[in-house]
């Protein structure tokens, strides 16, 4: 019944146009066998491949964008949240369940015998989890069942892990458990390891959380790994293997064919490839924060107070690359900008709103491209990462929005859709984020 309504709430959120052909053969290709093996694809929750796909034809356009701008701000406020030191205590916006985006996923193995597990990829998020067997209130049946794998144990609370996970406390038999909230839902698990297999690279002692409790709330259904940039994520705890380095490529939500590729590790990520310096925010520590200096419009560099796009270890503002918001966001003064060079070049139509997009057009637009410069690379941006068009209507809109107003929220957001069909690098050893054009549809 549980998973049911999960289905259903999944089912408001469908992108667009998901066709009816599904040949894919989803269940033999998960790896590309190339020189190296730490290549696997990234689904899109929709994609033919994924188990949450819509089994019924999806709702209204309109209604899908509303959903999906509601699950941003609950991303939007998780990200904020992050200030609050060592803790991530979350306003939630609204009474109803929100499901935390897990907008693109991948498979991992867990154990032997492998017990594989299709988890979310937030590169916002540090402590990574996978619904155990017996949880209370998870909404997955699939779940990892610790008893059957021969390589899991739970982690000692005297263990130093332990005291890098959010709000440990130590059980009865001394094991390590913790709590954290994630978007507008609570988790409590025990910190636990076990193999984790990705692609073909076995991590051994990956330590995570084993979800026993996630009262009345919506998660990632088989778990999440987190790449942030804590001492618990997967590319700290990884350091020897892949040097805190990897690239994906996130496929576009519109086709039809939809699987991209996260690349772990030096061995074979693009060596041409504009890069610009990986910034470190002791405010949110985990979060990819780069400078952000400006923004074009077409050829025109827009007038936009640099403060809206400041570097702020105190406060935390800045810019940051996150996998979890689907549209991006920017502080009002920036976005505001943004908006109005784009209505003017538009003035002859009639400006609509849908949602929470205020720049909306039915008929024919005038779209230029929108650059994002930032310190040593500027990133150009064709019309399908930022406008977002109805299939049934004709209506378009620029799928972008202002930040909330509200002083904890400084941040401007470089999204999935505005990432969607580039290889965004991440290169942790030297410290900078690369982004190139890649169709992986
Ligand atoms: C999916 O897209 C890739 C890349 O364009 C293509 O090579 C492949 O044949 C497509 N697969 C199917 C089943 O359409
Ligand atoms: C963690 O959550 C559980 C269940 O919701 C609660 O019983 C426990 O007191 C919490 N522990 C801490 C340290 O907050
Ligand atoms: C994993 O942990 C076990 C138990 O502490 C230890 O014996 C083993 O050497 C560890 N393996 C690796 C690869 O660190
Ligand atoms: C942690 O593991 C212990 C022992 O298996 C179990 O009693 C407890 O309920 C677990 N706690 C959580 C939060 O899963
Ligand atoms: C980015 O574009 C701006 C404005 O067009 C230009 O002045 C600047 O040199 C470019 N930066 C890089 C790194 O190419």
């Amino acid at each position: 019944m549980k998973t049911m309504r999960r289905t259903h709430l999944l089912l408001l959120i469908i992108p667009l146009l998901i066709s009816t052909s599904r040949t894919l053969n989803c269940h033999d290709d998960d790896y590309e066998h190339q020189s190296h093996s730490s290549n696997l694809k990234i689904f899109h929750v929709f994609s033919p491949c994924s188990p949450y796909r819509p089994s019924r034809p999806p709702l209204s356009w309109e209604n899908a964008l509303l959903r999906i701008q509601d699950e941003d701000k609950a991303r939007l406020l998780y990200l904020s949240s992050l200030a609050v030191a060592g803790k991530s205590v979350v306003p939630i916006a609204s009474g109803r369940q929100i499901i935390q985006t897990p907008t693109y996923i991948v498979r991992a193995n867990v154990g032997p015998p492998p017990q594989p597990m299709l988890v979310a990829l937030d590169i916002g998020n540090d402590v990574s989890w996978l619904p155990c067997a017996g949880c209370v209130g998870c909404s997955s049946s699939v779940t990892f069942d610790s008893s059957m794998s021969t390589s899991f144990r739970s982690v000692d609370c005297q263990a130093p892990q332990c005291r890098q996970a959010p709000n440990p406390s130590c059980n009865g038999g001394g094991a390590c458990e913790f709590n954290m909230t994630y978007g507008g839902s609570a988790i409590n698990a025990n910190l636990s390891q076990d193999t984790v297999t990705l692609s073909k690279d076995p991590i051994p002692n990956y330590t995570f959380g084993c979800i026993g409790k996630a009262p009345g709330t919506s998660l990632p259904p088989q778990g999440l790994l987190g790449f942030g940039r804590g001492p618990l994520s997967l590319m700290s705890q990884t350091q020897d293997l892949y040097k805190a380095t990897f690239s994906y490529c996130l496929p576009n939500f519109r086709s039809e064919n939809f699987s991209g590729s996260l690349r772990l590790g030096p061995v074979g990520q693009p060596v041409r490839i504009k890069t610009t310096p990986l910034l470190k925010n002791p405010k949110r520590s985990s979060l990819y924060y780069v400078n952000l200096v400006g923004i074009r419009v077409g050829s025109k560099v827009l007038d936009i107070p640099a403060s809206a796009f400041a570097f702020d270890p105190v406060t935390g503002a800045g810019t940051v690359f996150d996998s979890g918001t689907v549209f991006t966001r920017l502080v009002e003064p920036a976005y505001v900008a943004v908006r109005n060079e784009f209505r003017r070049r538009n003035k002859n139509s009639n400006v609509t709103s849908l949602g929470g997009f205020d720049t909306c057009y039915s008929g024919p637009i005038v779209a230029p491209t929108i650059t994002f410069m930032f310190a040593g690379m500027n990133v150009t941006l064709p019309q399908d990462n930022f406008l977002i068009r109805s299939t049934a209507g004709s209506t378009t809109c620029l799928a972008m929005a202002a930040a909330p107003n509200n002083v904890n929220s400084v941040l401007n957001v470089i999204a999935s859709m505005q990432q969607q069909n580039h290889r965004v690098l991440v290169d942790g050893s030297n410290n900078r984020l690369g982004v190139a054009r890649e169709l992986c549809t």
